[in-house]
């Protein structure tokens, strides 16, 4: 069949992207799903800063791509070793299928599948195939997902079935930002009541990140951006401090309120000086996570002997540490009762053909969430 996606054909791409004009719509070749994949239908697709850093070379993937993988949608049809999942189904997409038997799956982090990891940098599906064709060249799929198309073929182990009351719009939130922000602090940190928390970097994970300590229970959140108006929103989300990154005692006014600094900080800005930042802010005997994903010669620096004479750990943390299948319908649980108003990161919704437009906003800091509407 044919379909209409976002095609990445080179990387990386100058800004303003309204201009250049990285993401072309093209109608292209979707082959019918393998006997493990299903074909569906996509409802909502958020873009995410690691869409971006793939057409800012900060990622770098193989190209031609159908980037997006923050998406859900409705099942079209199955292939025939699904028995599970039948056309109809809501589906939320996770970005790292997991293949259910190598190591780490066997260990119940499946966001560290080797199959699945080893597909994602191929630009391949979990089966090694390719179900995108452009006039008989392949066209690579962006972490088994590609959801900036009208459909898209995935391996079952790339969606999370949900209930049919969520609109698709806010369920596509839980398929990237939500999944690794309140899982960095629930699976990465396991943020207890009364604890204190630190968020360096509020995007779309960043902010997620708030929203995950705040219905951890944590006593003190601290939210620190290079923007103000970031900050404002951490406030009115239960931050309850705030800290301009680029002030030069951002650091010492942090452990000055904190005692000391706090129990876990967590980085979510896919940078080594705000990964650097975050270490400083942790309390001896605390926790620093890193959930951005920087670029990849990037190298961070802090004092070797702090980590041994002040008992320090530091986790990276994929996809929030999480089991998507448990995960995302928890996540959701939470959200209809109202202890994750994640749809408080929804800026704006738009088309498709406004997809390049809406990377400069995303580059911009303009918004924390723009989900394209099918
Ligand atoms: N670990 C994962 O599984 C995973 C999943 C999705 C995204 N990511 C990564 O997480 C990061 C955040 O993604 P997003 O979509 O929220 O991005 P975003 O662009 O919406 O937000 C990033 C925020 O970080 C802030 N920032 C940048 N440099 C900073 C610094 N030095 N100090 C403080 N704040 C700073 C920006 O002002 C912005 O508000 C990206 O690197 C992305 O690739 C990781
Ligand atoms: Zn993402
Ligand atoms: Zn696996």
């Amino acid at each position: 069949m044919k379909t209409r996606a976002a095609l990445l054909r080179t990387s990386p791409v100058g800004r303003p992207y309204a201009h250049t004009r990285p993401l072309s719509i093209e109608t292209i070749e979707l082959d019918p799903p393998g006997p493990d994949e299903l074909l569906v239908k996509i409802g909502a697709a958020g873009l995410c800063h690691s869409d971006l850093s793939v057409i800012n070379g900060d990622r770098p993937r193989p190209v031609p791509m159908v980037l997006g993988h923050e998406a859900a949608g409705t099942v079209e049809a199955v292939g025939s070793n699904v028995h599970d999942l039948a056309a109809g189904d809501r589906v939320v997409m996770s970005f790292m299928p997991s293949c259910g038997h190598c190591l780490p799956c066997a260990e119940g982090r499946p966001a560290l599948c080797l199959p699945g990891a080893e597909a994602n940098g191929k630009g391949t599906l979990l089966s090694g195939e390719r179900r995108l064709h452009c006039q008989d060249v392949p066209v690579n799929h962006h972490l088994g997902v590609s959801g900036f198309a009208d459909y898209s073929v995935v391996s079952r182990q790339s969606v999370v079935k949900i209930e049919a009351d969520l609109p698709l719009v806010e369920a596509a939130l839980f398929g990237c930002a939500v999944l690794t922000g309140v899982g960095a602090i629930v699976n990465t940190c396991r943020v207890r009541p009364g604890e204190s928390v630190a968020v360096v970097g509020l995007g779309g994970v960043g902010l997620a990140a708030l929203l995950g300590a705040v219905a951890a229970g944590a006593e003190r959140i601290v939210a620190v951006d290079l923007a103000e108006d970031k900050l404002k929103l951490a406030l009115s989300l239960g931050a309850t401090d705030t800290v301009l990154a680029a002030d030069s005692d951002a650091a010492e006014k942090i452990r000055l309120a904190t005692r000391g600094g706090v129990d876990h900080a967590v980085e979510a800005a896919g940078s080594a000086k705000a990964f650097e930042l975050a270490y400083h802010i942790t309390r001896r005997g605390g926790l620093t996570v890193s959930a951005g994903l920087a670029h990849p010669s990037s190298q961070i620096s802090i004092p070797a002997v702090s980590l041994v004479a002040e008992e320090r750990s530091m986790r990276g943390s994929y996809m929030g540490s999480c089991v998507p299948a448990r995960d995302i319908p928890r996540f959701i649980a939470l959200y209809q009762r109202g202890r994750l108003p994640v749809d408080r990161l929804l800026s704006s919704t738009g088309p498709l053909e406004e997809i390049n437009e809406a990377f400069d906003l995303l580059d911009q800091g303009r918004v924390i969430r723009h989900v394209i509407e099918f």
